[in-house]
């Protein structure tokens, strides 16, 4: 498979606002790029004094007891107490090393991947994070690379493509086998009806011995960031995966390069028309996330020098 097709448009053809954010990009992108320390340093500890990413934001059997009341993120007035049964499918500890890793790449699904040549860059990282199952098969590991050390799951995912997990569940690990042993993130926590599925997939992970590793997002961790972000600006019902991702990894990595970020339907070097992921062009919910203004703010911090966004073709 190659990237999906899209029509050809002329620049007079761009994308809503993308003139305003492409001229941005240029005015701030264009500069050679170099890690400011400092600024690194003081997003870091905004981040990890306000969200504790580090110790919290996966539940743990460390963190986490049986007969604790766990509040989703997403019902507000929603809890749930843990019983023997759900706490037996916790990570025993934080599956994180306390050493800081060095480089990390967080790819997100950004059409902007296609054709960016970037898998051999994204795989030399020491910690590689990826979004919602993405497929990296089949033409596109040239593009994406196929390292994978952390991938998250949105639960829908279950319900469209595996029947919820209430029938065979055999074609699931069968196409979990892409991760190898990797972290398998999942917010079973932030809805009511998201629980029941991802405690399926991780009795399933564990009966079908398949090597890849559940994990369960910390609702109280979401919260926080729910607010961290707020006060940056942005009031989207839900943070986006992404923006969840890289700011875990800004906690945990010395050197976080963005990869498949850009939320606009033109290139912002060629203006060529882009699909919304690199393997389809199933769009966004708007009225959920606010990927724009979360992208502003990526690109204020790649300027400050606290990350690097890779938005052209990898050499
Ligand atoms: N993304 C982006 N530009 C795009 C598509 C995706 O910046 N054109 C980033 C977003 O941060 C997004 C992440 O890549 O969260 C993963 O993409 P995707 O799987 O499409 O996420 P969604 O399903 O849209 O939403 P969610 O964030 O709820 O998982």
């Amino acid at each position: 498979k190659s990237a999906p097709e899209k029509s050809a448009t002329t620049p007079q053809q761009l994308c809503k606002g993308c003139r305003e954010v492409i001229d941005k990009v240029n005015e701030r992108y264009s500069q050679t790029w170099k890690k400011q320390e400092d600024n690194y340093q003081k997003f870091r500890s905004q981040l990890s004094n306000k969200c504790h990413g580090s110790e919290k934001a996966i539940i743990t059997q460390a963190n986490t007891a049986v007969g604790k009341k766990i509040q989703y993120d997403g019902e507000k007035k929603r809890t749930l107490q843990v019983t023997p049964e759900i706490f037996s499918t916790f990570i025993k500890e934080r599956p994180f090393p306390n050493k800081t890793f060095d480089t990390c790449a967080v790819v997100g699904n950004g059409g902007i991947l296609s054709n960016s040549s970037c898998g051999q860059m994204i795989d030399s990282a020491q910690f590689v994070i990826r979004c919602n199952l993405p497929p990296l098969q089949n033409g596109y590991e040239k593009h994406v690379g196929v390292k994978t050390d952390l991938v998250t799951a949105n639960p829908s995912i279950f319900l469209e493509k595996y029947g919820a997990l209430n029938g065979r569940r055999r074609p699931f690990v069968e196409n979990m086998r892409t991760y190898g042993n990797s972290l398998l993130l999942i917010p079973a926590f932030s809805f009511g009806h998201n629980t029941g599925v991802s405690l399926r997939v991780a009795y399933t992970i564990e009966d079908f011995e398949s090597p890849i590793r559940p994990i369960f997002f910390n609702p109280e961790y979401l919260q926080s960031l729910a607010v961290f972000w707020r006060s940056q600006g942005v009031r989207a019902v839900r943070l986006s995966t992404g923006i969840i991702m890289v700011s875990l990894a800004l906690e945990l990595c010395a050197n976080v390069h963005l990869y498949g970020f850009w939320p606009f339907s033109n290139h912002p070097h060629g203006l060529h028309a882009l699909t919304n992921h690199y393997y389809d062009d199933r769009q966004t919910k708007v009225k959920f996330h606010a990927m724009p203004v979360e992208f502003d703010l990526l690109l204020r911090l790649h300027s400050e020098g606290v990350l690097k966004l890779h938005l052209g073709e990898c050499h």
